[in-house]
């Protein structure tokens, strides 16, 4: 009978250890350990700079609203948010307008088209929703803010609060996105046309690429995801993000719009308040208990990564995750954050 060299003994004990610990990092090295090699999706290159990432990062991060952080993986690369930033730029033009100014310049209807589709809602005179580019470059434009700057250092600033950390601007990203930014500014301008936006669109429309191209990483989504799971306060640093009667929109907007032309069958399937960003990114929230965060650049025909959406419907169906379930089961999730003490 062969006998364990003494180190492979105390790997073994480790290991055990580490899953007694914390039976979540197991589930999600499995789930990271399943999906690394499903090698689907096209990395998005009509932004120049964002041709560069490397498909086979792959990061997951669950973040809970206690303040305990399980990563796996790639959760420490960053990648430029894209339009994960929208529902919390969002927030800050409800902190500063207010719910009927802000609802009085971009709607929460889903267009069922896609993240950039030039459609307009001339019914009601605004956007449809702050989730597709035209609502976000609307929603953008209401930022306040004495100068430029301010309204960039007001950005930067919100999303540390959610991050619990400062964040940067990825100049790369920003120049790509400015000189390549063609569509936008033509839905820039359609809506200055028709008086949807002020004079100043142009510096809206810097504005907006500049918070697409904040860095995070998955660790950072998961916070952010966790924050708007405790009513607007960071889990870790207790600093309040948003206030927390502005919680419920952003939440709703996510599960109705976030995901693009799939979010009708994303609330279906995986019914979690959710944003994708064309970094990567996928941002989830399982309100009173934690926020998700995912990073794997490969994406899908409608602009949202492939392995996040397969990690993501995975969590769902297995702890019942979905909006319209944990209301009756609760997420067994949770309980996978608890370790598991000796001898229980
Ligand atoms: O405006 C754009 O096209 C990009 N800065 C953001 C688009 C995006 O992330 C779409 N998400 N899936």
């Amino acid at each position: 009978m062969t006998t364990a060299a003494p180190h492979d003994e105390v790997d073994l004990l480790i290991g055990k250890m580490k899953t007694a610990a914390a039976p979540l990092r197991e589930v999600l090295r499995e789930l990271h350990t399943r999906y690394a090699g499903l090698d689907e999706g096209k990395v998005a290159d009509y932004i120049p700079e964002l041709a560069k990432a490397d498909r086979r990062c792959f990061g997951i991060t669950i973040a809970t609203t206690d303040g305990q952080v399980f990563e796996v993986g790639d959760s420490k690369q960053l990648f430029t948010i894209q339009s994960i930033s929208k529902p919390f730029v969002y927030g800050l033009a409800l902190e500063d307008h207010g719910l009927e100014h802000v609802l009085s310049k971009v709607g929460v209807e889903p267009t069922g088209e896609a993240f950039n589709a030039i459609v307009l809602d001339e019914a009601s005179n605004r956007p449809f929703n702050p989730m597709v580019n035209a609502g976000a470059i609307a929603t953008a434009d209401l930022i306040k803010g004495k100068d430029f700057p301010e309204r960039v250092g007001r950005l930067l600033s919100m999303f540390g609060k959610y991050c619990g950390r400062e964040v940067y601007i990825d100049n790369s990203v920003f120049m790509s996105e400015r000189l390549t930014g063609h569509r936008n500014r033509a839905i820039g301008h359609l809506m200055l046309n028709f008086g949807m936006v002020g004079e100043k669109i142009e510096d809206s429309l810097e504005l907006y690429f500049q918070q697409c191209s904040v860095l995070v990483n998955c660790r950072d989504l998961a916070l952010m995801g966790a924050t708007l799971a405790s009513g607007g306060i960071n889990p870790i640093t207790k600093v309040r993000a948003i206030p927390q009667p502005y919680v419920k929109y952003l939440l709703s907007i996510m599960l109705s719009c976030g995901m693009y032309d799939y979010a009708g069958e994303w609330a279906y399937r995986v019914g979690i308040p959710s944003k994708s960003g064309v970094g990567g990114g996928i941002v989830g929230v399982i309100p009173g208990h934690f926020g998700i965060g995912i990073f794997s650049p490969p994406l899908d025909a409608k602009g949202n990564s492939v392995r996040g959406i397969r990690v993501c419907q995975e969590l769902s169906e297995r702890y019942g995750l979905h909006a319209f379930e944990s209301g009756f089961v609760g997420p067994s999730l949770v309980d996978l954050t608890t370790p598991v003490r000796p001898g229980r």
